[in-house]
């Protein structure tokens, strides 16, 4: 029986590790990580993220040929396949800090991979890593090895969040990279062969290692930037009186351009679009290719000035001050879906409304009041460093409120902003929010999910992105 360890339970390794455990009973899969509170979610009723679809496959599997684990060293010893699914974030001391990915927890993972190994083995990199980490890996490995042989493997991983399950029952393509020797070739034929039985053999794409890490880091950087184009467009939609939905459909029938991926939105969030694309820019700029990192740069530019648009016209639309005025929040996570807040735009515009004095009212369907508040008082390029993160939560601000109802939320308010299309938030009774709030009621869509005409009828004054006012 083969067996598979994924040193890394999160977004990633959890999802991914019990597909794997689904689609192939014969494979025992284990699931660790140093976090005791996410190991014991694992393996409780309430799982540690909100995925839909997820809690199915989990219960199917789980204590079957699926395990979570704090024991680490013991699954990794006797694992054939080793996953690696720790954190990667943005560098925020030191050379490269703010751009570079910081590589310490897949370091410290590997260093643990070579302690207490006892037989050969396959280490796969699926975390997303700068191109060239495999070179790195390999040295720490080889150079602790008592006679133990092991093969890296680049596997990026390309499933979404809110989608995870679908995306990885049915994916695009699965990317393996390894070296060009008969053992790298060996061990490609290994991972394909755990792929093989629930993917078609021609979505299983072989290369080099060093194509395999660049791909992962070059299709977010070309995802981030369709969504900065069509936001960039939405800016002169509005100097113009063009409608942004209008142009993407048009655009996106041309089929070299497609239909996907062309929301004109408040900004792109997520844990990985920015820290990709500053990780891609810092890697050019070590390579000496200025105009290049200045190219991708400016992707992340534009979304921050989306964003930033977004605030200012908030504010400019309510007699240029929301100083004391109440403004609710509808929807805090990154996108519908899911529970997850890394750097979601919403804490850019809440912060950039509180700089102003605004009175927040947030609600959102899966994020709790603390991760709101945590997320609302920790500096850029914190939330992804678990080690140096205080356990306790930061004392709540005055300014903001965590309501469980968008009712409540928008009650009294001055103005209303959409900032995650949740599905909810397109059926509320919106005459009723206007009836209950204070006048001139303003709705501010940052999803452009509402219905701008009916909206105005019932009396709302509504910004939506890239349409005209
Ligand atoms: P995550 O923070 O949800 O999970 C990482 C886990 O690794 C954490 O639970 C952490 O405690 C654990 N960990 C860190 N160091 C460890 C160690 N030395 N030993 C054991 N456990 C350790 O992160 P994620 O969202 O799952 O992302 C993981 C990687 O996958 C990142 O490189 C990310 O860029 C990439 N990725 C993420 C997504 C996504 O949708 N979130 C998609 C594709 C790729
Ligand atoms: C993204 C990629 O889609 C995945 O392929 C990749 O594996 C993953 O990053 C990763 O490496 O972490 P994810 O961040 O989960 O997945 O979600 P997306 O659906 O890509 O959305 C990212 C952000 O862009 C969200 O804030 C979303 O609201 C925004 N977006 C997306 C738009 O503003 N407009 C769009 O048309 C699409």
């Amino acid at each position: 029986m083969v067996k598979i360890c994924c040193i890394g339970a999160g977004y990633v390794g959890g999802p991914t590790m019990a597909v794997i455990a689904l689609k192939c009973p014969k494979i025992e899969v284990a699931v660790v990580d140093i976090s005791v509170s996410r190991i014991a979610a694992w393996n409780g009723d309430q799982l540690p993220i909100y995925e839909p679809g997820l809690e199915d496959v989990v219960k199917q599997c789980r204590g079957r040929n699926l395990f979570f684990s704090t024991d680490i060293e013991n699954h990794v010893a006797e694992a054939d396949i080793v996953f690696v699914s720790v954190n990667t974030p943005t560098k925020t001391q030191g050379l490269g800090a703010g751009k570079a990915a910081d590589l310490t927890y897949w370091e410290s993972a590997a260093r643990m991979i070579a302690d207490v190994s006892k037989s050969n083995k396959i280490v796969v990199e699926k975390s997303t890593v700068p191109v060239k980490t495999a070179e790195a890996i390999e040295k720490i490995l080889t150079h602790n090895s008592r006679e133990i042989k092991y093969q890296i493997l680049s596997n990026p991983e390309f499933l979404a969040e809110g989608t995870a399950i679908q995306d990885l029952f049915n994916p695009d393509r699965v990317l393996i990279g390894g070296r060009e020797t008969p053992e790298g070739q060996k061990a490609i034929q290994a991972l394909k062969d755990v792929y093989a039985h629930w993917v078609p053999e021609d979505r299983i794409i072989t290369t080099n290692l060093w194509s395999a890490e660049l791909s992962k880091l070059a299709a977010n950087a070309f995802l981030a930037q369709r969504i900065s184009s069509v936001n960039a467009m939405s800016a002169l939609c509005e100097a113009t009186g063009a409608d942004v939905t209008q142009v993407s459909h048009a655009i996106g029938k041309d089929t070299r351009i497609g239909p996907r991926f062309l929301n004109s939105s408040v900004g792109f969030g997520g844990s990985c679009f920015q820290k990709d694309i500053l990780n891609l820019v810092y890697i050019c700029e070590c390579n000496g290719l200025t105009e290049v990192a200045n190219y991708w740069k400016q992707v992340i530019k534009v979304n921050d000035y989306q964003k930033n648009r977004f605030v200012n016209r908030i504010v400019s639309s309510m007699f240029n001050t929301v100083s004391g005025k109440k403004i609710a929040i509808l929807g805090f996570a990154f996108k519908k879906d899911t529970g997850d807040t890394r750097e979601t735009p919403a804490i850019d515009v809440c912060k950039g409304l509180l700089g102003d004095k605004a009175k927040l009212s947030i609600y959102d369907p899966q994020v709790t009041e603390d991760q709101i508040q945590r997320d609302l008082s920790m500096k850029k390029f914190d939330w992804d460093h678990p080690i140096h993160l205080q356990p306790m939560s930061p004392p709540a601000s005055k300014q903001v409120n965590v309501v469980w109802d968008a009712y409540q939320a928008a009650k009294d308010a001055h103005g209303v902003c959409i900032l995650t299309e949740w599905d909810e938030f397109k059926t509320l009774d919106y005459q009723k929010i206007f009836d209950n709030m204070r006048k001139p009621a303003y709705i501010f869509d940052g999803r452009n999910i509402l219905d701008v005409a009916k909206l105005r009828e019932i009396g709302f004054i509504v910004y939506s992105i890239g349409k005209p006012l």
